[in-house]
């Protein structure tokens, strides 16, 4: 029985929310790997609609969530989270959700350098979500972050701080914004510990147990391959690596632990925040796709980018994902459309390129060579078979197929859970 990992395999907003639902019903655990509270996805279950941020989407379905130690936790964000879901009649106690001890926290300094930071590029700005994931990342790997773990030790805390402030003060100062003291910092800290403490735990060991037992682990990634910090279109990324070999350094558990890599990519493309987006249109049909798909971000609320499905920037995650299989969401969105464009590479000056180019400037100048194809006047809505889509709708995803090279394993076709056609369970490896 193999575990399964998800990814995002364009810009995020993939529809991810409601694959991991229904992944989670057939888990046992679901893990957060990396990423913070810049994530975010609704899941409605019965009559209720759930806004998760940080919590492992399984909580809804009563399965045990595990936030790993690759996650960057904002506290208040946390704690705020699970009042809310408590009050829409969720549990969450130390019984269903364990965080890592050694998980490295996200303080008020680091939204406020986030943004001052955002501010000072103007023009350059890279459009962060604003919550401090990128400042919070940069002080893990400069070995200052504050952890879980410290919480308990009012010693390291406070020395920690010291350090801490030096720094960021002295940046925040320079970007004209607000110091922060040791005092209010420290009673914040010190208020959310008694609530934090009793979920933390070193949760490489319960994860050990588990998969020793033969329990199905669901790996839940946030953000997609082309945020990724290293492969995706940097410096316009999120601060951690989404590709699917993370869930392992993320949840501390070995390479061989991750299982199938569902890869989540929308049958278009959207993005938010700034930076290259070669198939993007700026017509009545970009219009139209965010309409229809209803294209806002989820945290920010902001209105996404729409384009072309580009099948070269999905190979491309693919490859680098290491994704076995596609899910194929909002299909539906395309309906009556009578033409649709494929990328299928890029023209940068006088060469065409299969890949995203690295640079920065080579990716702005990338040109999307595209090969089109007829669209479909019947509906794919709803659709629980490939008997249900029609001719066109079929080619439509065969071609991606093709293109990507990777089989779609799975095609969503309306925010309800069930309107899914599953090709093969991923669980089944
Ligand atoms: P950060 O992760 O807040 O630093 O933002 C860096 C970039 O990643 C920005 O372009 C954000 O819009 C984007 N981003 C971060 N999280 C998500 C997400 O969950 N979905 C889509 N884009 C995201």
């Amino acid at each position: 029985m193999a575990n399964v990992c998800v990814i995002g395999a364009q810009w995020g907003d993939e529809g991810k929310g409601k694959v991991v639902d229904w992944l989670a019903s057939r888990a046992d655990v679901v893990v957060r790997f990396q990423g913070g509270h810049n994530a975010g996805h609704t899941l409605v279950v019965g009559d209720q609609t759930y806004k998760l941020s940080l919590l492992p989407s399984g909580l809804v379905r009563g399965k045990l969530g595990i936030i790993g130690n690759g996650v960057v936790i904002d506290p208040e964000a946390l704690l705020g989270e699970i009042d809310r879901v408590s009050a829409q009649g969720l549990t969450v106690t130390p019984a269903t959700l364990r965080i890592a001890e050694n998980a490295a926290l996200i303080l008020p300094l680091h939204p406020a350098l986030d943004r001052a930071r955002e501010a000072a590029r103007g023009e350059a700005r890279i459009g962060t979500t604003g919550r401090g994931i990128g400042p919070a990342y940069e002080d893990k790997v400069a070995r200052r972050a504050i952890r879980v773990c410290d919480l308990a030790e009012p010693e390291t805390l406070s020395a920690k701080l010291d350090e801490l402030l030096l720094h960021h003060n002295t940046l925040l100062r320079g970007l004209g914004a607000e110091p922060f003291t040791k005092d209010t910092l420290l009673a914040q800290l010190q208020s959310v510990a008694p609530r934090l403490l009793p979920f933390s735990e070193p949760v490489w060991e319960r994860l050990a147990d588990m998969r020793r037992a033969g329990r199905r682990i669901l790996f839940e990634g946030a953000q997609a391959v082309m945020l990724d910090v290293d492969h995706g279109t940097y410096p316009f990324v999120t601060s951690s690596n989404t590709v699917a070999a993370t869930a392992a350094a993320g949840a501390g558990i070995g390479p061989a632990a991750i299982g199938f890599v569902l890869g989540i990519a929308k049958a278009y493309t959207t993005r938010v925040g700034a930076g290259p987006f070669p198939t993007e249109l700026h017509d009545a049909t970009g219009h139209l796709l965010g309409e229809r798909g209803h294209e806002f971000g989820t945290v920010t609320g902001r209105p996404r980018r729409c384009g072309w499905f580009d099948a070269a920037l999905v190979r491309q995650a693919v490859k680098v994902g290491g994704i076995a299989g596609l899910a194929l969401t909002k299909l539906d969105v395309l309906d009556g459309l009578p033409e649709l464009k494929l990328c299928t590479g890029y023209r940068i000056g006088g060469t065409v390129l299969r890949h995203v180019p690295a640079g920065k400037a080579a990716q702005a100048a990338a040109v999307p060579q595209y090969e089109a194809i007829e669209g479909w006047m019947g509906s794919t809505r709803g659709a629980r078979s490939w008997a249900d889509l029609p001719a066109q709708a079929i080619k439509y995803v065969r071609r991606i197929e093709e293109l990507v090279e990777a089989p779609v394993t799975l095609l969503s076709t309306s925010p309800e859970r069930d309107d899914t056609i599953l090709v093969r369970d991923p669980f089944e490896g």
